[in-house]
Parts: structure tokens; sequence; C-alpha cells
């Protein structure tokens, strides 16, 4: 870490936890807490709570959580370092000017590191086709139709035809072989040892919404195989969390996002004036880029390819989008193949056009649906029916499916009533349709190892009910927390107990990585359903019972024979354990 710890404490302090997260997600006061929708995932009903006492966040439906540093992290998608130099300036807080000595630059987080060698792989890239190497990737460029000016707006660049080129010029300025490994940049192998991933093809630059280079997908230039290449997942590019022109869609100002699959696509759109368009990453949609979509647009409309592969990723994206909250309509691509040859042979007016007549997604999953029937045999045509009906579920709202059901019925020339009469039917059997299963399962939490929340929920006790502390460490103390990360957590906070200053979010400070963060908010923030001061109090009690029941079965097990202080401890600690019934818990309120 670059700055002390007391520096770090002092930024957290000025930046309170409440106010920061106001500026991201609207937040409403409910008794000793704020709540609001999610950032992090898709709801409809608050489950993400802020609370000003612990200047923690953690969210019950799927458990993001942290302090300050946390949410600016995942939220702007941050290393610490960056959300430490965020929230000073916010804070007014100046930082003291660092020193890039070598000792400095080993310190540097990976996460930083690697974002610093693929800065300096792009400019190389990027370089490279400037000069005479490139020149048969510039004309490549060129004929595809894009201008200069687009090549420079996306970076784009060339490898060079050797395969070693990039891990020379890294070399010389003294990356390690571990560092590029690492970086996704390279290829190893026992025979060749280690060697440019990507040389004598055109380099895309993948950059997340920060304008940052995060991977690189490189093509071909004319028909070889494969086509692309695309960097591995590494510390900084998670394929499934970022889309390619995010950077510069996010700031279109438009209502909708063009979603598409290609690099090309997408460019060629920007290109066309559609600064609107991005593409996943050579992978399908995810949940995680519909929800990042749904930071910006309630609408996509997908441009996918018009082949069967391009209908199949459509058919499945939309039901993503859906459970997001977004809503998805379909462009008509045909004649042709993909957007770029779209716009390339009609241009930008008749592709605006084709974006305004977008077909409704559902008028779409049934036109394709309609394809396995032959609607030309009753016997088929009633099957195909039965399926739209089972389909036309999907739609709580009763006026909203009305809706459907009268489209549709006008569409095919039916009758509106039977087709309804088709659907009420369903309805009664209790069919559950796809899209709610699929948000059940979104939905189901891991399975609860059950010793662990009770390990979790005493933690979260003694921060909400401080008096315990007097009590609770009698009978447990660190150790008896078998798990790892809750025993390092239970250390500081009953040192903090143990001063009287108790401070669960400066605890989070101690973790570098956002997932241990996420893992330290749940500690604190794990609840059960009582009802009374009575049922807490029994509650308590059974709990402290648990853990150290757990703690001492765990020893009992792990005992060295040789260890007499272990065992007279042991001996102790199970006489107390037996003291444990006769006494009481008395808790006051909360603090
Ligand atoms: P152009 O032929 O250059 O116009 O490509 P495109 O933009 O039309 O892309 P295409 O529809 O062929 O593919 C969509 C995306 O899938 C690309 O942007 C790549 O991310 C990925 N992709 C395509 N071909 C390959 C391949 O051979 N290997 C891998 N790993 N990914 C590929
Ligand atoms: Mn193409």
């Amino acid at each position: 870490m670059y700055y002390s710890e007391d520096l770090i404490e002092e930024i957290r302090l000025r930046n309170d936890i409440v106010d920061v997260i106001s500026g991201y997600v609207k937040l409403q006061r409910k008794g000793s807490s704020y709540f609001g929708l999610c950032p992090f995932h898709n709801e409809k009903s608050p489950s993400f709570s802020v609370s000003p006492d612990k200047q923690m966040y953690y969210c019950f439906g799927c458990g993001a959580g942290g302090n300050v540093f946390t949410f600016i992290m995942e939220y702007e998608n941050y290393t610490f370092p960056e959300a430490v130099k965020f929230l000073a300036d916010r804070a007014g807080i100046e930082l003291p000017s660092q020193e890039r000595n070598e000792q400095m630059r080993q310190q540097q987080d990976l996460k930083t590191q690697i974002l610093n060698l693929n800065k300096q792989a792009a400019n190389y890239y990027y370089y490279q086709l400037y000069t005479e190497n490139g020149t048969q990737a510039m004309e490549y460029l060129k004929e595809r139709g894009l201008s200069a000016e687009t090549i420079k707006k996306f970076g784009l660049g060339f490898s060079n035809k050797y395969s070693d080129d990039l891990y020379r010029y890294l070399k010389k300025k003294g990356v390690s072989d571990e560092m590029l490994k690492q970086s996704g940049l390279m290829n190893v192998d026992e025979r060749h040892g280690m060697y440019d991933k990507f040389w004598n093809r055109v380099i895309f630059p993948i950059q997340d919404i920060h304008g940052r280079v995060i991977g690189f997908g490189g093509r071909v230039m004319g028909d070889g195989k494969p086509k692309y290449l695309n960097s591995p997942e590494t510390i900084v590019f998670d394929k499934s969390r970022n889309l390619y022109g995010l950077n510069v869609a996010r700031t279109s100002r438009k209502r909708y996002f063009l979603l598409c699959e290609g690099y090309m696509d997408v460019i060629s759109m920007h290109q066309a004036g559609f600064t609107n368009a991005v593409a996943s990453l050579g992978t399908a949609l995810t949940t995680q880029q519909a929800s990042l979509i749904k930071r910006y647009v309630e609408e996509v409309i997908l441009t996918y390819d018009s082949d069967e592969a391009g209908r199949k990723a459509a058919l499945r994206a939309i039901p993503i989008l859906k459970a997001a909250g977004i809503t998805a309509k379909v462009l008509h691509m045909e004649p042709y193949k993909d957007p770029d040859e779209c716009i390339k042979a009609e241009g930008a007016e008749k592709f605006q056009e084709r974006i305004d007549k977008a077909q409704n997604s559902f008028l779409f999953e049934i036109s394709v649906l309609e394809k396995n029937y032959q609607m030309s045999d009753p016997q088929s045509k009633t099957a195909f029916f039965r399926e739209v009906a089972a389909k036309l579920m999907e739609f709580e709202q009763e006026l909203e499916r009305e809706n459907y059901i009268e489209a549709i019925a006008v569409h095919y020339g039916v009758g509106f009533e039977n087709l309804r009469k088709m659907v009420n039917q369903l309805a009664m059997k209790g069919y559950v349709p796809k899209t709610e299963e699929y948000r059940k399962e979104r939905k189901v939490p891991e399975k609860e190892d059950g010793m662990k929340k009770s390990q979790r929920l005493l933690l979260t006790w003694l921060i909400e009910y401080p008096d315990l502390f007097e009590t609770v460490k009698q009978y447990i103390s660190p150790e008896d927390f078998t798990e790892e990360l809750y025993c390092t957590v239970a250390e500081m906070l009953y040192e903090q107990q143990e001063r009287g200053e108790l401070n669960p979010a400066k605890i989070i400070n101690y973790f570098n990585d956002p997932q241990q963060q996420r893992q330290v908010a749940e500690l604190f923030n794990t609840t059960v359903l009582v009802e009374t001061k009575e049922s807490l109090e029994k509650a308590v009690k059974e709990t402290i019972a648990r853990v150290m029941e757990n703690s001492l079965s765990h020893r009992t097990a792990t005992l060295e024979p040789t260890d007499l202080a272990g065992l007279q401890k042991l001996v102790a600690d199970k006489r107390k354990m037996q003291g444990l019934a006769k006494m009481t818990i008395h808790i006051s309120d909360r603090r």
C-alpha cells in the first residue's frame, strides 16, 4: 500500500458513507440504516443498506458490501490506490506526492502494474501501425472503410510479424517474466518458452468504462484462422463484466444501447454516428453485463448477426436483459449479415430507420418459434399456440399480457378469447414460466453453513450491542472463530473493544481485495429474525454455546497428545461451557 494507515483512515472518516453513496443510489432512511436499490444487482425492492453507525454498506440480496473504499472500487471499477485518490480529492485532502523509486514500484499492487503494462503494449501496437511495418495493416483497415480518425479514436494498432517483438520491447523496459505471464500478453509453452500472443494481427485494445486498457483482440488481415484472438482473462480482464465500446457509449446520452457481438460492428456503428453501440467480448451476454448496461439505459436494441448463430445469441440474450429490467428489441438486418455490412451497404440514415422499426423482443421470439412448426398442419399449429400461450405467461401484469395476446391473435388471425382461454388454463395448472425460474435461480443464496453463520452472527452482535463484549469475551476468544478470516477480524474487533473504540469500517481497510472486504462486510451484517429482546438474549446465548462447542470439538480433534497446556485449556473451557447454562444475558439498546 502507498499511504500510511492513518492517512487512509483520515480519508475514510472525512467521506461519510451515506453522503458518498447518496451520490450514486437514492437512499431512504429506515430505522438506524438507509436503504435503496442495489447498484450491483437488479432488484425491484430495496435490499441495499447503508449504515451510518457502522460506516458500511451491505446488500441482503447479493451480498455486496464493504466500507466507502470498497464501494468506490466496486462501483467505479477502481483499484485501491485510485479509490484512495478519488476520495481524498472529494474530501479536499492532499495526498503526499510519491517518489517513483524502484521499491515503491514494486509495492504497487498487481492490478495497477498489469494495467500499466497493457497501456505500454497498447501504445506499442498503436505506434507500429504508423510505421513502415504497419503499412499492410493500415491498408487493411482503410479497405474495411475505417477513417483515419476512427482508427485513432479506437486506438487500433498492429502487432509485428515477429513472434517476440513485444516481448523484447517490454523486456528492455525491465518487465519481469512473471509479470508478463500474468498480463495475458504472452503465450508460454515448453517448446518455445515465452512469446507474443499477438503477431501479424490488427489489434483492438479493449477498454473499461474509464478508458483503461484491460485486454486486446487481434484480427488476421484477410481470411486466416483463427479470425480473432482475444486476451485471456487476467486480474484486470473479466470478460463477463465489461463491454467493448462502453467507455464511449455511456456518454452518448441516448436512451438505449445498440448491442452486437463484433468489435468491427461497434466501430462501424460509432463511425456512422451510432456512438451508443457496445459488444460483448467474444462470449455470450452475461447477467453482469446486463446489470452494467442497466446502469446507463433501460432499453437495448439487439443488432446481432442475421444468421442462425446470431438469432440464437439474440434468443439467449433476451431473457437475460429482461431479468435485469431492460426492454429488448431486435433489429432486422436482412439481407445483410451484420451491422458493419448493413451500414456500408445502406448508410446511416437507413440504419436509423431499421432502429426505429426494431421488433419487440417477445414478437421476435414468437417468430423464431414459428419456424419450428408447420402452420399448415392443424395439429402442429395447435402445438405452436400452446407454446405461445406458455410464453405469454411470462407477463405478470394482466394488462400487458392481454395486450400481447391481442397482438398475437391479430397477427395470426386467431380468436382473442380462444388464445386467452388457453393461457388461463395453463395458469390454473400452476405452470411456471421460464423467466420466473431463471429469476429464482439467480436469487437462491449459496448453501449456508450453519456454523459459519453462528460465528458471523456473534461478530455482528458484538458491534451492534457493544455491551455484550464483556460477557462474550469470558467464553469466546478470537481463536474460537474457526474460519481463518473470521478469526483475523475477531482479533481486530476484540482489540478495538479493549481500547473502547469500536470502528468496524476501519477493519475493512486492512483487507486489500474487494472480495475479502465484501466478506468482512457480511460478518458485520448477519441477521436472524428475533422479535423481542428476550428472544434476542436467548439467541445470543445459544449462539455463544454453538460457537464454543464447535471450537471445543475442533480443538479436541486436532490436539497433539504432547500439548499439555492445550489440554489444560481445553478442560477449563469445557467446564466454562457447562457454566454457560446458568449465565443470563442482558442486552441494552443498540448503540
Ligand atoms: P469481421 O469479420 O472483422 O467483420 O468481424 P466481426 O466484427 O463481424 O466479428 P464476428 O461477427 O465474426 O465475431 C464476433 C466476435 O466474436 C468477434 O469480435 C470476436 O470477439 C469473436 N470471434 C470471432 N471469431 C473468433 C475466433 O476465431 N476466435 C475467437 N476466440 N473469437 C472470435
Ligand atoms: Mn463483420
